[in-house]
């Protein structure tokens, strides 16, 4: 960060019972993180680098610090709100919707509606993005990794919208030996399957179409955790409304639980 851009950030408080105001440094929100960690970065080269790889695109160093240390707190914060989910032979962990996020970690929302962000990711996938409509529990969410076992089989985060959806994930904690598998191309029939597989560290970023990325995560192992936070990010918010049932029921099963997915139903009561 420039030094002019350090200065900016300092503001005047006036401290009760002091005879000159006090000097403190405002914690910088998520637009001013999410400038720091653009600077780095070739824009160019990564928009090439990801049309390569068939819409998929890995940073191991994305997040400034300090903005990993919001997400890792309140990571640890939302601990009490985890929901835990199994479904036999394919998922087991917890997770934190974006409601109980919006009550509780405003950070992440805003990182979510990051313009900087946004306008980046763009550049990148070549798409207008919107945000996900408001009673879409994976806007954003963390996904908890934290009993022997824990684990998502091979999928796609296949869209029910009508238009694309798109992956971002960051790296939250990790204390464990869960890898994120992968298999570039398979939705391009005059490429051949590449294997991929990444352990992503706290602050990294990955960004994908969630139709054409196959993917899972490793079965963590005992006395380990792992967190993620992924964003979820639309080319068109409408969906036909089987589709909607049926994305609804995934994600109350598989997911967040009935009480999350479906509190726009009950009045917003529960
Ligand atoms: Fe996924």
């Amino acid at each position: 960060m420039s030094l002019q851009a350090e200065e900016e950030r300092v503001v005047t408080l006036p401290v009760r019972g002091a005879g000159s105001p006090a000097r403190a440094v405002a914690a910088a929100g998520p637009e001013d993180a999410i400038d720091r960690a653009l600077q780095a970065l070739n824009t160019d080269r990564l928009r090439d680098d990801y049309q390569s790889q068939s819409s998929f695109l890995y940073l191991s160093e994305f997040l400034p610090a300090d903005a990993t240390q919001q997400l890792i707190d309140a990571a640890n914060a939302l601990l009490p709100e985890v929901n835990r989910n199994y479904l036999p032979g394919h998922k087991a962990g917890g997770s934190v919707s974006r409601h109980t996020i919006d009550r509780l970690a405003p950070y992440i929302a805003e990182l979510y509606r990051s313009p900087r962000l946004i306008a980046w990711l763009e550049k990148i996938t070549g798409d207008r993005l919107q945000l996900s409509p408001e009673d879409d529990p994976h806007a954003y969410a963390l996904y908890y990794y934290t009993r022997a076992g824990d684990h998502i089989g091979w999928h796609y985060d296949t869209s029910y919208y009508d238009g694309r959806r798109y992956t971002v994930l960051f790296g939250v904690i990790d204390n464990s030996s869960c890898k994120l598998d992968y298999e570039l191309h398979t939705k391009d029939p005059n490429k051949a399957d590449v294997p991929g597989s990444v352990q992503y560290p706290p602050g990294a970023l990955i960004l994908f179409d969630g139709d054409k990325l196959r993917h899972r995560v490793t079965p963590s192992l005992e006395g380990e955790m792992r967190v993620s936070l992924t964003l979820e990010y639309v080319t068109d918010p409408n969906m036909r409304p089987w589709r909607r049932f049926i994305s609804n029921m995934k994600d109350a099963i598989a997911y967040f639980g009935f009480r999350q997915v479906f509190r726009k139903a009950f009045g917003g009561k529960v």
